[in-house]
């Protein structure tokens, strides 16, 4: 059920409203066990457990907008079945919203006359997927965290999860289980607990980042190589070597509004987040370090032409909340720079959302780099790894090159004619 009728439109034509590797194939693949609709009262009376996934975007002062969440609590309460139902909350909601979703639900119950007939419990299950990698994570997690206030929630839920849990599904072609996947853990807790989970992972995989980040900035002064810098402190098993790729820093829907709202809920409490404070501190000067290498190489970006290669938040999805792209264009156009760019998937995003940045979408990387004075590489899509070099950069008017990523191999881009410039180093 969703309020969008264009999206449920979409939907029952198979069509995915946006772009995430192997969706339409599940969505085929499940045909016949799914159906969309507008209407509360189709999707929620019969329904045994109910999953609260609306968005929760940041609203003013950093706490996440609840809007759509308390219409989804309202639309629940006032359809709900006879039968014991268990309400999910999927999104990503600040701690305490399961008490609050549940008091929503039942003041529509009772307002409704019908308070002793239904029979309901709030659980909380956060999602931990990626965008992108979205289904593998679901099919594979690390983990399933479920929060809730009484065993028997927890028993629906866990009966719900069994197959993912013991791995005993038939996986779908395209994405077959590996064979070192066991048995995944299930996490069985209270309420706030599994709502905290949710946020401390998210700002710690942010706080990784934007630690590599800071470390690179030393590495720099230093002239060390951060990429192998990463890879040596990575394989310390307590370490771990993901998310631990420095760059233009995080972007995206959910680790920016994350560490704002864990912030956010801190203060409620008259507590202070510095470790968090800072990591996004130094993901914000990811994006301004770009504007200040640039600056270096040309020393005046009024009038140049900057090319940017990508711009998703990430490879492999067209979402453009927080891109760092986005960003970084938005500077160089306050300094007066004209800004070309492409993306494998993102464009038609692009001109959709964002029509307010000046910038000329080009269909190939050939059509970036023409005339322009230096590329940028924003977003990693595998091709922007093995590029015609040459071509590119007998178009520039002068061919810098600066990986944004750490993913191109310098040696090469320096035989074709580039001058190479990493973030760091
Ligand atoms: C993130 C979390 O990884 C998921 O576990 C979580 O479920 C999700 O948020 C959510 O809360 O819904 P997502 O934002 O889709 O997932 O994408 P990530 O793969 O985490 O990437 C986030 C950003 O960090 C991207 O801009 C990426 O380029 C950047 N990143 C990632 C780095 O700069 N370096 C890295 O080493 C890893």
């Amino acid at each position: 059920m969703d309020a969008d009728a264009n999206k449920i439109a979409a939907l029952r034509r198979g069509e995915v409203p946006f772009f995430e590797p192997h969706l339409e194939d599940l969505l085929a693949d499940a045909r016949d066990n799914l159906s969309f609709t507008t209407d509360y009262s189709q999707a929620i009376p019969e329904a045994q457990v109910i999953f609260i996934a609306v968005g929760t975007p940041t609203g003013v002062g950093g706490a996440p907008d609840l809007r759509y969440l308390e219409a989804a609590a309202h639309g629940v309460g006032e359809h709900l079945g006879p039968h014991f139902t268990v309400i999910v909350n999927k999104s990503t909601v600040p701690i305490g919203s399961g008490n609050w979703v549940g008091t929503l639900v039942r003041e529509r119950i009772q307002r409704n006359g019908a308070g002793g007939a239904k029979c309901f419990a709030v659980a909380s299950n956060p999602e931990f997927l990626r965008e992108g990698s979205a289904i593998h994570d679901s099919l594979y997690p690390d983990r399933v965290v479920i929060g809730a206030g009484e065993p028997k929630t927890a028993e629906v839920l866990y009966t719900l999860y069994r197959p993912l849990l013991d791995q005993t599904f038939t996986p779908p072609r395209y994405l077959p289980r590996s064979d070192r996947l066991g048995a995944v853990p299930f996490i069985s807790t209270d309420l706030s607990s599994a709502e905290l989970i949710k946020y401390a992972a998210n700002a710690f995989l942010a706080l990784k980042i934007s630690y590599i980040n800071e470390i690179g900035q030393l590495a720099e002064r230093v002239g060390a190589d951060i990429s192998q810098v990463a890879r040596g402190i990575g394989l310390d098993a307590r370490i771990g070597t993901q998310f631990l790729h420095a760059g233009v820093g995080w972007g995206g829907s959910c680790f920016g509004k994350d560490t704002a709202a864990l912030i956010a809920t801190a203060s409620e409490y008259k507590l202070e987040m510095p470790i968090v404070a800072a990591a996004r501190q130094v993901n914000h000067r990811q994006r301004e370090r770009v504007i200040e290498k640039l600056q270096e190489e040309l020393k005046i970006l009024k009038g140049r032409t900057i090319g940017l290669l990508g711009l998703a938040f990430k490879p492999q999805t067209d979402d453009l909340r927080e891109a760092p792209a986005l960003e970084i264009a938005q500077r160089l156009l306050e300094r007066g720079a004209r800004v070309r760019a492409h993306d494998p998937v993102a464009m038609e995003r692009f001109r959709r959302e964002r029509p307010d940045l000046d910038v000329t979408l080009c269909e190939t990387a050939e059509g970036v780099a023409r005339d322009a004075d230096a590329l940028v590489l924003v977003t990693e899509w595998p091709q922007y790894r093995e590029l015609d070099w040459e071509a590119l950069a007998a178009g520039m008017r002068s061919p810098i090159m600066l990986d944004g990523r750490y993913v191109l191999d310098r040696v090469r881009l320096a035989r074709a004619g580039f001058r190479y410039v990493a973030l760091a180093g």
